[in-house]
């Protein structure tokens, strides 16, 4: 028998990408508390459960993340099988260590159900090899939220052989390709916007450090990672056709 409480990577949002796991602990779920990324299509996997959104939504104040511990662990000591549902993987900026802390300290036993993080299915849905062969040797995957997040990540990598990933980057591209730049890198690195990564809504950007920096957002197609290094230069041979309308109007 699992634990009552799961704590489940819901991958980028196609069902299919969903683990057996995941989908297993869905199915005989009583409560779902889910974010704002998980679609839902996911969500009707979940037939028995009362649902409970705990995401944030523009223009509105996002639940205390107590509260969402509180709602868990209540639910949990009723003798309910509680699934916490996190977008991509529960452990990758999803505060899912917290809710583990949490239910550990209310003596509750749980499962953390991995997920494919946006982190890799960004990328690779992108037609993105993060680590191609004699291109790069590594990948490093921050938050760019908020400079503290992202800077002191990205001024000790020198642009040889590493590809960055950058969740919640979106709004801070024009800020980290600057930065980047200043750091030498050089403004013709290859870089890449993916939005919605395997959703229907699904884009893709291609360019240039440089035109990263001056990428003017034509609409806003859902959450995105940035990719930048050279291995992003491949994205055209591995995935020639555009499966994805390029939703940004990149300038010069
Ligand atoms: C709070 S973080 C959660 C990350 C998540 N735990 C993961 O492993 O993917 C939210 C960010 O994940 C990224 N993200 C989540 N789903 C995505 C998707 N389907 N396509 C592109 N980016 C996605 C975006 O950068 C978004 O701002």
């Amino acid at each position: 028998m699992s634990p009552v409480v799961a704590l489940v990577g819901a991958g980028p949002g196609d069902p299919e990408l969903l683990t057996r796991r995941a989908l297993d602990r869905l199915s005989k779920a009583d409560l779902v508390l889910n974010d704002a990324l998980v679609p839902e299509v996911l969500l009707e996997l979940a037939p028995k459960a009362r649902r409970f959104f705990v995401g944030k939504r523009a223009g509105r104040h996002s639940i205390e993340q107590a509260t969402i511990h509180r709602i868990m662990i209540r639910a949990a000591k009723r003798g309910e099988r509680v699934v916490r549902l996190k977008a991509g993987d529960p452990f990758v900026f999803g505060r899912g260590g917290e809710e583990a802390l949490a239910l550990l300290a209310a003596g509750l036993e749980f499962e953390v159900v991995p997920g494919v993080s946006s982190a890799l299915a960004g990328p690779a849905l992108a037609g993105i090899p993060v680590t191609h062969r004699g291109v790069a040797s590594g990948f490093v995957v921050v938050s760019g939220h908020a400079p503290t997040a992202w800077k002191p990540v990205l001024s000790g990598l020198s642009a040889a052989n590493v590809t960055i990933v950058v969740l919640m980057g979106i709004a801070a591209r024009r800020d980290i390709a600057h930065f980047l730049i200043e750091r030498g890198f050089s403004a013709r690195t290859p870089a890449a916007i993916v939005c919605a990564a395997s959703q229907p809504e699904a884009t893709r950007w291609l360019g240039t450090l440089e035109s990263l920096a001056q990428a003017e957002l034509a609409s806003h197609e859902g959450p995105g990672v940035l990719v930048i290094g050279e291995v992003v230069q491949l994205a055209r041979t591995l995935l020639p056709s555009e499966p994805m309308a390029f939703a940004l109007a990149a300038l010069g």
